[in-house]
């Protein structure tokens, strides 16, 4: 992949070209070719059998000008002109993008925006869009890397396309590529190095680098807040949990109610006493992706979209292990709300220590609305896969405001239903919930239904389940198998589109 992303330089190495499938060359494209290609070489390419026309296939032309200069052009399928949107337009910056970085192409030529005005596209969401695909593709995380493998050599990839509402969409599309990126690398990151007090000290870093105000309780802090989740899930390990809160906050927005992000962070989840078995353990090193994608997005926030309403992060972060010291079932919490709840199932811990957070939004932060992201349960995987995060939300301009955000970034949800017999499904006869009802029942929606114990009927609140979709097996448009950083862009757009009022 590149080792760098610039938008700029002369674009003398490789021109892209676009055409609408069973289309020709438009006559804005046609122009550009006439100098750069005379002799015809690219419309030659869109006569060969790979130019289907199909959005990301890619015919590969050498165009030789007068003066003997060679340049690549790639002739590149645009599909359907109505199917054209910007998440299409995402995916395609991937395909271009591998194709770019196979080549070592290192001075790019954009002369694709004849193509996204023919498709209704705005040049700026467009520029973007291709800016975050670019981005999001070019992720690499070697760190982990030793001796045995080889090192690649990547490219700097200079990119234009010389109109400037599309060129500076572009980068800031890049920049916020790099916000989740952050999550990504994250993500990444096993549980023996990124244990709870080394997401403490990235989030420390983050809040010192980009202005934000970092608070972390933990310890005896946690006892006195009452942080009864996260004490007793994060027990069993020697990694100790924490409760980190940031903070940004614009000038002349006090007053303003903050928007609170809440994240679960499990830096590892074993499932506790009531252990995962058949392999059902490995890859929880990304239950804590939640969070992970709040700090990505609180980065973005504070370096890209700068919003005027304040918003806090609350990162609820804990290892659920196993020793002598372990939480079990039968336990019962009582927590800061009043609540208690008997504990039936060590591995729906992530509820718990959410509750936590979510209790002390409602308490402590008087907040506009919160929305929090979490790798909550299996059952969302069966029930939407890798392409829809699971959301749940009564409140409908939250999920107005959310719904547009999904459209924008391509991170796509779908709204589970919640209703007053998926509350009584967590009704204990010891304490007043369950953590999880030992039938198979709705088991995504259980875990929204406890959550909602603890948040204030008043405050708009959003819970978006994940656990399909902070991750991908497929390398395909502009992700690479491994962790695709989901919630980092979403919330972001979601700020820079909140007026703050
Ligand atoms: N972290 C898991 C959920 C999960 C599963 C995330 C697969 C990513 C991929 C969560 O803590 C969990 O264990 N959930 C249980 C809940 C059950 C015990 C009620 C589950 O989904 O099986
Ligand atoms: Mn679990
Ligand atoms: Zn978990």
């Amino acid at each position: 992949m590149f080792q760098s992303i610039r938008v700029g330089g002369t674009g003398r190495d490789t021109l892209v070209v676009g055409y609408f499938q069973g289309q020709a060359f438009d006559t804005a494209t046609a122009k550009v070719l006439k100098q750069v290609d005379p002799s015809g070489a690219a419309a030659g390419a869109l006569k060969r059998p790979e130019s289907t026309g199909d959005a990301g296939a890619i015919a590969e032309a050498f165009a030789s000008a007068k003066g003997g200069q060679t340049t690549r052009v790639l002739v590149v399928g645009l599909g359907k002109p109505e199917a054209l949107d910007t998440d299409a337009v995402r995916t395609l910056a991937g395909n271009i993008g591998r194709k770019l970085a196979a080549v070592k192409a290192t001075g790019v030529q954009l002369a694709l925006t004849p193509c996204f005005e023919k498709a209704g596209l705005d040049l700026a969401d467009a520029g973007q869009a291709f800016g975050e695909g670019l981005g999001l593709l070019a992720w690499v995380c070697d760190e982990f890397k030793g001796t045995a493998a080889k090192k690649t050599n990547r490219v700097r990839l200079s990119i234009r396309a010389g109109e400037s509402e599309f060129d500076n969409a572009m980068a800031r599309g890049v920049d916020l590529a790099e916000s989740a990126n952050f999550t990504r690398t994250l993500s990444q990151t096993p549980p023996n190095v990124a244990t709870t007090g080394f997401i403490a000290d990235m989030a420390r870093k983050l809040a010192r680098k980009t202005g934000l105000s970092c608070k972390i309780l933990e310890g005896e802090e946690l006892v006195r807040e009452k942080m009864i989740g996260l004490i007793n899930v994060g027990k069993a390990s020697e990694n100790k949990p924490c409760l980190i809160r940031l903070e940004y906050k614009p000038r002349g927005s006090s007053g303003k109610k903050p928007a609170v992000l809440v994240g679960k962070t499990m830096t590892y989840d074993t499932g506790g006493l009531s252990l995962k078995i058949n392999n059902g353990m490995v890859g929880m090193k990304r239950d804590k992706d939640g969070g992970c994608a709040v700090l990505g997005a609180m980065h973005a926030i504070a370096t890209v979209i700068k919003p005027r309403r304040p918003v806090v992060a609350l990162l609820a972060v804990a290892e659920n292990s196993i020793s002598d010291e372990a939480y079990r079932p039968d336990d019962v919490l009582r927590y800061r709300n009043g609540v208690t709840v008997e504990v039936t199932n060590t591995d729906a811990e992530g509820r718990l220590v959410l509750a936590d957070a979510l209790c002390w939004a409602c308490d402590k932060e008087k907040p506009a609305y919160i929305i929090d992201l979490a790798t909550l349960t299996g059952g969302v995987v069966v029930a939407l896969g890798s392409t829809f995060a699971g959301m749940f939300c009564e409140h409908d301009g939250l999920r107005g405001k959310i719904e547009a955000a999904a459209k924008a970034t391509g991170e796509r949800v779908w709204r589970l239903p919640m209703h007053a017999e998926y509350r009584d499904l967590m009704k204990s006869p010891i304490a007043d919930i369950l953590n999880s009802n030992p039938n198979r029942k709705a088991h995504p929606i259980q875990g929204a239904a406890f959550l909602s114990y603890f948040v204030d009927e008043k405050i708009p609140w959003c819970h978006l389940d994940i656990a399909g979709v902070h991750a991908t097996e497929r390398s395909a448009g502009c992700f690479i198998e491994g962790p695709t950083g989901w919630g980092a862009r979403l919330l972001a757009n979601l700020l820079e589109n909140d007026t703050g009022r």
